[in-house]
């Protein structure tokens, strides 16, 4: 199979998956979008409301403060590839359970295989717990990079912490023009 045919397979297979309750309550699989050979990668937790309408990753309200950041600090959305460790939304957006992350984590390691990108960039505590490490620390290690295998990786602050609290927008700020940095370099 070449590249194309692995990212048909890989989601049709994600768009049918039953491997934990969420595939019968989602609207649509949120299986993840932008430049299949990105160097830059996003991930962060889960689909939301619009998400989950749309199919499309990062385009409510959270989304639409991401877009600005990437504006901002002049990284082309279109450049990019944004997945999210899990692909069905969770009701009421309540946390990931540890079994749907398991369940679902699959995905994303095929995705990331396929996209083979230099950096990975964690949209929040959820995603960084997961890919960097267990006891990853937000507010004390955000803009940190981790080296893991042959990726580099860090973690910012979620869009909707953002929203919620707009003391951390100058972090994030800061944050995104070092990634734009590695990004370029
Ligand atoms: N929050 C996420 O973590 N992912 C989305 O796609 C939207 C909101």
């Amino acid at each position: 199979m070449d590249d194309k045919e692995k990212w048909t397979e890989l989601e049709a297979r994600c768009g049918r998956c039953e491997l934990c309750p969420l595939g019968k309550t989602k609207t649509n699989t949120v299986f993840g979008t932008g430049n299949k050979n990105a160097k830059l990668m996003f991930v962060g937790e889960a689909p939301g409301e619009r998400e989950d309408m749309t199919g499309i990753p990062f385009v409510g309200a959270a989304g639409q403060l991401f877009d600005k950041y990437l504006v901002s600090v002049g990284i082309d959305r279109n450049d990019v590839y944004i997945a999210n460790i899990l692909k069905c939304r969770p009701p009421k957006n309540r946390d990931p359970k540890p079994e749907e992350e398991d369940a679902c984590i699959g995905y994303l390691r095929e995705q990331t295989r396929l996209v083979s990108p230099k950096i990975i960039v964690c949209l929040g505590r959820v995603s960084a717990k997961r890919l960097i490490k267990s006891d990853f620390h937000i507010t004390k290690e955000h803009g940190v990079w981790f080296q893991r295998g042959a990726f580099n990786m860090c973690a910012v602050y979620h869009p909707s912490a953002l929203l919620h609290d707009p003391s951390k927008r100058e972090d994030m700020l800061k944050d995104m023009l070092e990634i734009k940095r590695m990004y370029e370099a």
